[in-house]
């Protein structure tokens, strides 16, 4: 196919040589065209070498071959990444100053942008209005990711992975049109919240999940197009609207929800705080302080490891798809013995999940906050990605690798 690769100037633009690599290693003949601005940051020549095409940004470089008719009119697809601020408010005007302008206009085929900006650029109003004139136009926008920017600032704004953007490049052009969702398709189990282990009719053992980390991903999950379960133990949230909701108590509660939902589920994401321990004996009657007999002592017994049994269930072929995802969550405070990745590192293996989301906890941060930083690790052993900002964007990052995994590093062992 022919693609136009449009470079917006943006640092982010280094991370669209990768990009433009996946086109041409999958045999697609690729032009870039970079802004004058984006030639500052990566210069015309390697753009040139890596596409093994010449490159301008000008209309008036070979006038008689009329290239911003032709280039716009011959693409299969264009792309444009990055997608600063400056080329989205240019495109949804129609402006047409330099080639890539022009070649917008002219282009027939599907369109898609990858934004990269500062947070700020990207909420601000101007920007929004000028994200919902393309898209309302037929043009893919994608969501920005969420993570450190180039200063000290982070949240949403960081350019997509180079393969992200593929996918969605193709998934364009396959969908004749039509943007398919990274998720459209799949079912995503999330368990959210916290359990509650009785000690008798009145009382229970519980912790201080407050569920907002899995009803944000459950959003994230919804609005990537998956259809979502939600088994939803002790929430301060309600559950959002749009997704399966089932109530659970206690992590045997839990643990018969998860199995079942696992069996047609190509997701689970296990991001409810469950109880380790559950009182070995739950009392009928409301347990009574009395003078004439000794305080009462609680003896606790262990509760099944959830997220474990379903990683063996599915390797023995005994609950869902082979190819099944299984995320599980880890909130680690590092101690003399050893930092939080080492913990976080070791529990992967012990747990043997796909993806584990780890969260450093005081007891001051993550639960009940609304803002959170994590890292994502992963079996496969590739580097650790962190993600930070509002739990919305934590969220829409763990789904966004959620997606990566399900459509690039399938089947797995
Ligand atoms: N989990 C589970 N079943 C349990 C306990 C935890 O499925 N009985 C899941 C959680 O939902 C989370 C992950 O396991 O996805 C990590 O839980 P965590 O409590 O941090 O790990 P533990 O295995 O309990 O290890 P430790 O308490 O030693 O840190």
């Amino acid at each position: 196919m022919r693609i136009v690769l449009g470079v917006g100037g943006g640092i982010a633009a280094y991370k669209v040589a990768s990009l433009l690599r996946l086109f041409t290693e999958a045999g697609h003949h690729v032009t870039v065209i970079p802004t004058e601005a984006a030639t500052r940051f990566v210069g015309t020549a390697t753009w040139e070498a890596l596409s093994g095409n010449p490159v301008s940004n000008s209309v008036f470089d070979d006038v008689h071959q009329v290239n911003h008719v032709r280039l716009g009119h011959e693409a299969d697809l264009v792309v444009i990444a990055p997608a600063t601020a400056d080329l989205l408010a240019k495109a949804a005007t129609g402006q047409a100053g330099d080639l890539l302008t022009n070649t917008l206009l002219m282009a027939h085929g599907p369109v898609l942008f990858a934004p990269a900006m500062h947070t700020e650029m990207w909420q601000h109003p101007a920007t929004r209005a000028n994200v919902e004139t393309l898209r309302s136009r037929g043009a893919a926008v994608l969501e920005p990711a969420s993570g450190r920017l180039t200063g000290s600032d982070s949240g949403p704004g960081r350019l997509p992975e180079p393969e992200a953007i593929y996918d969605a490049a193709l998934a364009l052009v396959q969908g004749q049109g039509d943007y398919q969702l990274p998720l459209a398709g799949r079912t995503v189990t999330i368990s959210a919240g916290g359990t509650r282990e009785p000690l008798d009719p009145v009382r229970f053992l519980g912790n201080r999940s407050s569920g907002k980390q899995g009803v944000a991903l459950a959003l994230a999950a919804r609005d990537a197009g998956a259809t979502v379960r939600l088994l939803a133990a002790h929430m301060e949230v309600p559950p959002p609207a749009g997704v399966e909701v089932v109530r659970v108590e206690t992590a045997l509660q839990l643990r018969e929800a998860a199995l079942a939902a696992a069996a047609d589920s190509d997701v689970v994401i296990m991001s409810a705080a469950v109880a380790d321990f559950r009182p070995a004996e739950v009392s009928d009657t409301k347990i009574k302080k009395r003078d004439d007999s000794a305080d009462p002592v609680i003896t606790l017994v262990r509760n099944p490891d959830i997220l474990h049994e379903l990683v063996e269930r599915r390797n023995a072929g005994d609950a869902g798809p082979a190819s099944q995802l299984i995320v599980g969550f880890a909130a680690e405070t590092g101690d003399s013995d050893g930092d939080v990745l080492a913990y976080a590192e070791a529990k992967l293996r012990r747990k043997g999940c796909d993806l584990l989301v780890v969260n450093h906890v005081g007891t001051d941060k993550v639960f009940g906050q609304d803002t959170n930083a994590v890292v994502i690790l992963a079996r496969s052993g590739s580097e650790p990605q962190e993600a930070a900002g509002s739990k919305a964007d934590v969220s829409a990052a763990i789904i966004n690798r959620i997606s990566y995994e399900l459509n690039h590093v399938l089947p797995r062992a």
